[in-house]
């Protein structure tokens, strides 16, 4: 029986069994008051000298935090009791008696990242992944809805796909090969059987800029979808992001509410987005004192600074076509732009997607690689699907960490991942 379970009036009087670790204890004479955590909640029980064998009262006295412990007893109201109900112990056991317990309260940041394997049992790490379990959840409602097909790319790769200067390299057996920083193109060979594609896989990066946004390893959700341009993929993770909001707003108010988050700041993730060009970007980037030149890259500071305060997500759309990598598709009226876009999340968070529609005629797409010095033949099999009954298409890739960093309110990506990894961080 989960403690969430135990916690109402239907079980009061009855012999109820809780197990898990001792969130804290304390003794007061004849009485021993432990109170015990599993994932699902917390609640207190009373060890009464007397109401225990002796072995047993010696044995709770022992339950330091953090103990393995399992006990069963009647179950009463107590409105003094932490969460309103008691545990009276009839039966104690004591699966592993903890030892000093490293955490206590007001260590830093950093010092619970090296002890991470051991912070991940804390309240806030536990609101944090349950909340990561429902954004992931309701990605794959949503896209089930909408009739796409999920499916799972290699994460060992031949190539490139957004600049060599974050690539992984791996040895492979006399070869080369890349850790895989974006799914993208093997989504576009997934589109021309199933059409509406998406994943969510690991990608990585050799990030060397240390961000409150950046990892090298994160949780990548995209998409791709046939028939598709760029305003009606626009269309779609608008949809999706309120969807999301949403569903954490229905399951997750007790965890939102551990990581403190203002509640209105999710309510206010409502239709229209914002959806400026991206030189209007540029334009109210100035007006807040940046200094940018007609075609200047945004990065953390700059998506900062313009996103501060705003209250609901803003697309950047048609990027200037020398910013982006190669396969984005130059609008045809002015190919000075690409048909592409980016998601900023608002209150400074940031970048969340990028996208946008494909290059898909194969001469365009070679035209391109070789403006951008880059060796059509490297990209054998991807320049070879627009070989064969080529479509327009459009997709996008969206970092769930970030995407939850933002949602939750949180201070870094790093609180956003279970185990994440950085430059300067392999372990635990
Ligand atoms: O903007 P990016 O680089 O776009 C692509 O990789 C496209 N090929 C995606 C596609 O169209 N299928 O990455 C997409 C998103 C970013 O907006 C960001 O949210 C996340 O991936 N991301 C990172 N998240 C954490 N740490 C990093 N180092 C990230 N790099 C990208
Ligand atoms: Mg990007």
């Amino acid at each position: 029986m989960h403690i969430r379970d135990i916690l109402n009036d239907s079980h009061v009087d009855s012999v109820v069994k809780a197990r898990g670790w001792v969130y804290r204890s304390r003794e007061s004479g004849r009485l021993i008051f432990i109170v015990v955590r599993d994932s699902t909640g917390i609640v207190q029980v009373v060890v009464e000298k007397g109401a225990v064998s002796q072995e047993e009262f010696e044995i709770a006295k022992k339950a330091s935090i953090e103990s393995s412990i399992e006990v069963e007893g009647k179950c009463s109201k107590e409105p003094k009791a932490v969460t309103g109900y008691e545990i009276h112990a009839s039966r104690i056991k004591i699966y592993q008696i903890a030892e000093n317990f490293p955490i206590t309260k007001d260590k830093s940041d950093e010092f619970l990242l090296d002890i991470r394997h051991l912070w991940l049992r804390s309240r806030e790490m536990t609101a944090i992944m349950k909340m990561r379990e429902t954004v992931l959840d309701s990605i794959r409602g949503y896209m089930k809805e909408n009739d796409y097909h999920e499916v799972q790319p290699p994460m060992f790769v031949g190539g490139m796909v957004e600049g060599g200067s974050t690539l992984f390299e791996v040895p492979y057996f006399g070869e080369k090969a890349y850790l895989t920083q974006s799914s993208q193109f093997y989504l576009e060979a997934f589109m021309y059987s199933l059409e509406n594609v998406f994943t969510i896989s690991p990608s990585f990066r050799a990030e060397k800029s240390r961000t409150r946004r950046h990892v090298t390893e994160f949780t990548h959700y995209e998409a791709e979808a046939a028939w598709v341009g760029n305003q009606e993929m626009m269309n779609l993770e608008e949809d999706m992001i309120i969807y999301i909001a949403r569903q954490l707003l229905s399951s997750n108010r007790d965890e939102l509410e551990v990581v403190k988050r203002d509640i209105d700041k999710v309510r206010a993730v409502e239709k229209p987005f914002y959806r400026y060009r991206y030189e209007k970007v540029i334009e109210i980037g100035r007006q807040k004192g940046l200094q940018l030149s007609d075609a200047s890259d945004l990065g953390e500071k700059e998506e900062r600074t313009i996103t501060e305060d705003f209250d609901k997500p803003m697309f950047v759309y048609n990027f200037p076509t020398q910013l982006k990598p190669f396969y984005h598709r130059p609008d045809p009226e002015d190919t000075s732009h690409v048909l592409n876009h980016d998601v900023l999340a608002p209150e400074g968070y940031g970048e969340v997607i990028g996208g946008g529609e494909r290059i898909w005629n194969k001469d365009e797409l070679i035209g391109r690689m070789k403006e951008e010095n880059l060796n059509p033949e490297d990209y054998q099999w991807y320049v070879d699907l627009r070989s064969f009954g080529s479509v327009p298409h459009s997709g996008f890739g969206l970092g769930v960490d970030r995407l939850l960093t933002w949602l939750a309110g949180l201070d870094h990506i790093n609180k956003a991942i279970p185990f994440p990894r950085t430059i300067r961080r392999l372990r635990p």
